[in-house]
């Protein structure tokens, strides 16, 4: 398999990858022969490259071939889900294998991200998406991707080159892989764990390590920042206690990307939080626990990003997000009805729901 700019496809060509928009509608599938017609199509929706097989059909293979170009009929937001619970599956039969023994994650994972990373590399923002998508499996599977999502859209905007941003998503996405050796009752556990059991939870993110070290394949960074994910700024966290810019990069992306997950998704053990709620217990957290740049500049992004939303406020009124306070991210200027709100200046009313 090879990625090959579409101004150099030539018909008889196999496509080797679906090739997804940016809006991740599924435009032609996997095993299509490449025609003349879907090199003008790609090139009208400004795809530029695509993954091919090495091989070439002949031109009488390509002749007669049956195979048709299928265009899905799929809305954005249908194709969206439709690639997110693929990726979930994969997570989940990964998951599953390791329960077993070892699983060969490195060519599990290969490209499996793509179609979810294109959109975050091309569309920049994945936060309204994440909120919708349905998954009624395990927790720790959806979770487990929508960190490795979040941590490759903070790695864009930390500057990261694509295939940092590529190993970062891998690495948030595998981050709690170790989770698959630790017995199911403590991580469902709905009351607070034992000292002993809390021991055991925590050495998931050695397992983790381990395991992708065991399966070969991953960068160093990779696997550190896999290790490292409960570390945090001030030396409270685990495996080993470090702390501040001593804690890999990527372990301290992916630290912020867990904490806003786990806050923002229905847990076995808590109910969900608005962003802006969450917003505010990482600012609070990004004073000690969490790296302060990291959080701040993705905190001014999510903001940035629910600007013209619709919420829902702790007073039951609805409004629109008109104005971010630059020193108050958190506590934007709402307008309801025809009046506006400052909420920076009035500290009892809350954001409770994007809608
Ligand atoms: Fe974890």
């Amino acid at each position: 398999m090879q990625l090959m700019a579409v101004d150099e496809l030539k018909e008889g060509m196999v496509l080797a990858q679906d090739v997804v928009s940016d809006a991740f509608v599924s435009i032609v599938t996997e095993s299509t022969i490449v025609t003349h017609e879907i090199i003008a199509k790609l090139e009208k929706l400004d795809i530029e490259f695509v993954y091919v097989h090495s091989e070439m059909m002949t031109e009488e293979e390509t002749a007669f071939s049956q195979v048709e170009p299928i265009f899905e009929k799929l809305d954005g937001k249908e194709a969206l889900n439709y690639n997110y619970n693929k990726t979930v599956n994969k997570i989940k039969n990964i998951f599953n294998d390791l329960k077993f023994g070892v699983a060969d994650i490195k060519s599990e994972m290969d490209g499996t991200l793509d179609p979810l990373l294109s959109g975050i590399l091309h569309n920049n923002n994945i936060l309204s998406s994440l909120r919708i998508m349905k998954y009624d499996d395990d927790y720790t599977l959806k979770h487990s991707l929508n960190v490795g999502l979040l941590s490759a859209m903070i790695g864009k905007w930390y500057g990261l080159n694509e295939n940092q941003v590529a190993d970062l998503s891998l690495a948030g996405t595998l981050h709690d892989i170790g989770k698959s050796k630790v017995p199911r009752y403590i991580l469902n556990k709905p009351g607070e764990l034992s000292s002993q059991e809390f021991g055991i939870a925590q050495q998931h993110a050695v397992y983790s390590y381990e395991i992708l070290k065991e399966s070969r394949g991953f960068s160093d960074d990779i696997c550190e920042g896999v290790l490292y994910h409960h570390e945090r700024f001030n030396g409270s966290g685990y495996p080993q206690g470090m702390k501040g810019k001593a804690i890999p990069l990527y372990a301290r992306i992916i630290a912020v990307a867990d904490v806003f997950d786990a806050l923002t998704s229905d847990k076995v053990y808590q109910g969900k939080v608005s962003p802006f709620l969450a917003a505010d217990i990482l600012k609070s957290m990004s004073f000690e626990e969490l790296d302060p740049e990291i959080t701040n500049m993705f905190l001014k992004k999510i903001a940035e990003f629910y600007v013209g939303n619709k919420v829902l406020l702790n007073t039951g009124e609805e409004g629109e997000i008109i104005y971010l306070n630059k020193f108050s991210l958190t506590k934007p200027l709402i307008k309801i009805g025809e009046k506006f709100v400052d909420l920076s200046t009035k500290t009892d009313i809350k954001i409770k729901e994007v809608l």
